[in-house]
């Protein structure tokens, strides 16, 4: 399977910045195998991506991704969200539920976050459901407990669909930190979410579970070679171009 590398812009980016960004972006990926790619950017920026992807035969094998939607089903009263079917009218392939950010700022429960995926698969745009333990639940020895508490609500809420998803394992303190798990560390939270899918659905294998957290070029090589690391999620590294092209790069073709 093809790691899968996703850039989450987060709430960056301009019309000039996009241009430029996407433009170089364009020039270096290769048209030869390469890594699946996505990239997360802000909704207002899907049309002027989908422009240039006409205009660039490299960016149309990427995909699109929203990086949050709603729990709730298209059409209703929930000033601000966008739907599942709006995100489907958009050709976006992924959406993140569940970031860190959202939990964190946004007050996104267990809950909420597994209606969210349930939303995203049944308008058929995969979720890449992020999970990940605080520092505080790292030391105390938490985190396993944690990232399967997380999981274990979105299984519940779509059952065997969870083989349609992606997983990212984020750990919080290391998200725009400039402090990465070590490889170690983000195999063995890997292996312990990839066993929690195997009990879910037979197709466990099949399901990606990316890295992410300062997650760059100097260190994507080795993230990216653990058995059970299939890709990253992107912060920063992704707003530069050529360290984005240099983690697909070093990502599994
Ligand atoms: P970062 O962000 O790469 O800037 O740490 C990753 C993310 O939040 O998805």
């Amino acid at each position: 399977m093809k790691q899968l590398i996703a850039g989450n812009w987060k709430m960056n980016g301009s019309l000039e910045f996009n241009q430029a960004l996407l433009t170089a972006l364009a020039q270096g990926l290769e048209t030869a195998p390469r890594a699946e790619v996505a990239l997360c950017i802000p909704a207002p920026y899907w049309a002027q991506f989908r422009v240039l992807c006409a205009q660039y035969p490299a960016l149309k094998g990427v995909g699109l991704g929203a990086q949050d939607v709603s729990a709730h089903p298209g059409g209703g009263a929930y000033t601000g969200e966008l739907a599942a079917a709006m995100l489907r009218d958009f050709d976006c392939r992924y959406a993140i539920v569940g970031h860190s950010e959202r939990r964190q700022y946004h007050g996104e429960t267990d809950d909420a976050v597994a209606q969210k995926a349930r939303q995203a698969l049944s308008c058929g745009v995969t979720p890449i459901v992020c999970v990940g333990e605080t520092l505080a639940d790292r030391e105390d020895g938490r985190t396993f407990e944690v990232v399967k508490r997380q999981l274990a609500a979105v299984i519940h809420a779509n059952g065997p669909c969870i083989s349609e998803a992606v997983v990212a394992y984020e750990p919080v303190w290391a998200i725009g930190t400039g402090r990465t798990a070590t490889a170690e560390q983000a195999q063995q939270v890997h292996a312990v979410l990839r066993a929690q899918l195997m009990a879910a659905t037979a197709r466990a294998d099949r399901v990606r579970i990316l890295y992410g957290g300062s997650m760059n070029a100097a260190n994507a090589a080795d993230l990216l070679a653990q058995p059970d690391v299939d890709g990253g999620l992107i912060g920063g590294a992704s707003l530069k171009a050529a360290d984005f092209l240099s983690i697909i790069g070093a990502a599994r073709r």
